[in-house]
């Protein structure tokens, strides 16, 4: 079935012009706008922007963001680019601090210089090209991986609850929450999909609950304070969300307020999955004590939505992007290569084996 979330590619570099092509998520659901990017400057403003986001994105940006920053160097030889690159990478690393994709597809991209060594300029700017690319490419088929191990804890018809946006335009395809949707939707499996609103930013009305209108999902549109009440009615028999950081523990980083929809999932029975490219799993973080929890401006509270205030002038905000869920609320994460259960760090890394 071909939509427009079937065919959007939310990030991509267009070979010819050596430009990254990117969707300006800010800007939808009222404008769909394609952003021509050529320096690593402006890549680094979309991502802090948010202009792209959702964690593998961030990383597929990135890894174009070196290719285009590096290629920018006046370098002579092999030794000359590497320090160039490394000025690239660090600067990009700087860019939002909690997504682990980000740095994993920065530490990729140097794997791919290093393996490089004595090639000529234009030799390694082809191979970090090509890794870019191929970073996008797996991404989409991890993606779908995902989405079939979730679908097999599924049912055609369930009310499936979801927090932020782990959908198609936060990964290459199909995403990591939702990629069970779509692939569901091929089948016929008919789910009610609740979209939590997500404040401040409301990537979940803003971007789930577009994307998933325009795939023919049905989608509900919630309030994050009504997540206990559609629950309590017996309206939800899954909770699916995707995250940005994964601890060896199983404890899990996501948007803000995800670890509040656990908690009411634990307290109504219904079983809570994430979703998690193997990329997003970080085993050198033992627990979520260890990540990094972004801090935004205060203006995306209070002055972001209206031409008015939403709030009393100078008042004290506090506006952590990020809340870590503790394992013990997360009922299995789904990776591409399998389902991990509690205790999750022995499963965990048994995944990276498979
Ligand atoms: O601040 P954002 O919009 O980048 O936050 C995104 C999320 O929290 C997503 O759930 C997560 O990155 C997974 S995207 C597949």
């Amino acid at each position: 079935m071909e939509n427009l979330v079937s065919v959007i590619q939310s990030v991509k570099l267009d070979d010819e012009n050596n430009t990254l092509v990117l969707l300006d998520q800010t800007v939808l659901p009222n404008e769909t706008v394609f952003l021509e990017l050529k320096e690593m400057e402006d890549v680094w403003d979309a991502i802090y922007q948010l202009k792209v986001r959702g964690a593998p994105a961030i990383g597929i940006a990135a890894a174009y963001g070196v290719y285009l920053g590096t290629k920018k160097s006046s370098a002579q030889n092999y030794e000359e680019l590497f320090e160039d690159f490394k000025k690239v990478k660090e600067y990009l690393a700087s860019s939002r601090p909690t997504a682990v994709n980000l740095f994993w597809a920065l530490n990729r991209m140097e794997d791919r210089f290093k393996q490089e060594e004595g090639k000529t300029v234009s030799e390694v700017l082809a191979a970090l090209k090509e890794e870019s690319e191929a970073i996008r490419a797996e991404d989409e088929q991890i993606c779908e991986a995902i989405g079939e191990h979730a679908l097999s804890l599924l049912e055609p018809g369930m009310g499936i609850l979801t927090h932020c946006n782990a959908g198609t335009i936060a990964t290459a395809k199909y995403g990591t929450a939702l990629a069970p949707i779509y692939l569901g939707q091929e089948k016929g499996y008919q789910f009610k999909v609740y979209a939590d609103e997500t404040r401040p930013l409301l990537q979940g009305a803003r971007l789930t609950a577009w994307e998933l209108q325009q795939a023919g999902v049905d989608v509900t549109l919630i309030c994050d304070n009504m997540a206990s009440i559609v629950m309590k009615e017996g309206k939800i028999q899954a909770v699916l969300v995707g995250c940005d950081r994964v601890a060896e523990n199983g404890d899990t980083a996501n948007k803000i307020g995800t670890s509040g929809v656990a908690i009411l999932a634990k307290h109504y029975n219904i079983p809570f999955y994430v979703c998690a490219p193997l990329s997003t799993v970080d085993l050198d973080c033992k627990t979520g004590e260890d990540i990094h929890i972004e801090l935004r401006p205060s203006e995306e509270i209070t002055s972001k939505w209206y031409e008015k205030t939403m709030a009393p002038e100078d008042v004290k905000t506090y506006n952590p992007c990020f809340d870590v869920t503790d394992h013990s609320l997360i009922t299995g994460i789904i990776t591409q290569n399998g389902i991990a259960y509690a205790p999750f760090n022995e499963s965990l890394p048994n995944m990276f084996e498979k």
